[in-house]
């Protein structure tokens, strides 16, 4: 029996009359959007000299410690769960290895233990990947030109360590190397860490939207070549769920998929398959493509940022991590 035809048809049925009305229509929502949605990316500077924009993700700012505690509070007054770290490296801290990534006094440990001893209850999110540390800017370690898995994996688990001791809840890694999700689960089981959770970007792809984020790392002028031997392929997306039933095999909590908007597919399939708590990572230069459309008129700040947001609730995710997090909520705030 085909469900649509079995339904009935125009006149009988009017789908307009559930939109005819704002109460009809609150009460057919099939999705809500709240602030308990939303992670916020925010990228640190080393330093007190203050807060500084970054021009290619308008409207967010390298943040220096000093003023990190009333950065992130305006997170924790809007009632948005978690916030995830990103570190400018200074480049003379930067060296092949990526040494500074499990340095348990750089940048991102410190941050974590003043959030933590300011906000007990705001979820911290930590990246791991070499990236922001290595002067090649890759995720991983590099070798005669390529860069090598199981080595990169030990590093990775030492900066796992790092960061959860100094008060990371959740890591997620987005180095995109074979078994680091298991890797790293078994390192912070042996260290007694055993409820650090694990969002893992398993299907993290090679795309040219991540350039607004490495500009802002200043590790898009230290990447050499580009990241296809680790990131996924645009073209594929059989191979995103092999990727996320290895990490949950592995031991992972939450599954993200990045980009988001280009990839809601990936996102459907995730979520259909597996129903496991799945994320979504607008990066960017999907924020920066839409706030740019702001900025210049051409686009309506209280149309689309929320509509942007409400599409991977459609698709299947229970959060997402967003440059629009505090503007959205403050949106939802306002109603
Ligand atoms: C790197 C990392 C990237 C992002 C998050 N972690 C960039 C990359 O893989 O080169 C991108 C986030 C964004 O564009 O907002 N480990």
């Amino acid at each position: 029996m085909n469900p649509f035809t079995s339904q009935g048809s125009y006149p009988s049925v009017r789908l307009r009359r559930n939109r005819a009305d704002d109460w009809t229509r609150r009460l057919v929502a099939e999705n809500t959007l709240s602030a308990d949605d939303f992670i916020w990316p925010i990228f640190l500077k080393e330093g007190s000299g203050g807060s500084e924009l970054i021009s290619a993700i308008p409207g967010q700012a390298r943040v220096s410690l000093n003023e990190l505690i009333d950065h992130a509070g305006r997170a924790v007054e809007l009632g948005i769960p978690a916030i995830a770290l990103f570190p400018a490296t200074a480049p003379d801290r930067k060296d092949s290895q990526g040494s500074e990534a499990i340095n348990a006094d750089n940048l991102v440990c410190r941050a974590a233990r003043l959030l933590k001893s300011t906000y007990p209850a705001l979820g911290l999110i930590g990246d791991v990947a070499l990236d922001p540390y290595t002067d090649h800017g890759h995720d991983g370690l590099l070798r005669n030109g390529r860069i090598v898995n199981d080595e990169s994996l030990e590093m990775l688990a030492k900066q796992a360590i790092v960061q959860a001791q100094a008060g990371i809840d959740t890591l997620a890694p987005s180095d995109m190397m074979d078994g680091r999700i298991g890797a790293l689960r078994k390192a912070l089981d042996s260290a007694g860490l055993t409820d650090i959770r694990l969002m893992s970007y398993a299907a993290k792809y090679a795309s040219g939207f991540y350039g607004p984020f490495r500009d802002a790392l200043g590790s898009s002028s230290a990447l050499k070549g580009d990241k296809r031997t680790y990131q996924m392929d645009p073209a594929n997306s059989d191979e995103a769920l092999r990727e996320v039933a290895l990490d949950l095999q592995e031991g992972a909590d939450m599954i993200m998929v990045k980009p988001g908007m280009p990839y809601l597919d990936i996102i459907q399939r995730v979520k259909s398959t597996f129903a496991v708590p799945t994320f979504a990572y607008q990066v960017s230069g999907e924020y920066s493509m839409i706030k740019g459309a702001i900025n210049n008129g051409w686009l309506d700040p209280h149309k689309v940022i929320l509509e942007s947001l409400m599409a991977f609730k459609r698709a299947g995710c229970c959060g997402i991590l967003t440059y629009f997090a505090l503007e959205a909520a403050e949106q939802l705030k306002r109603g």
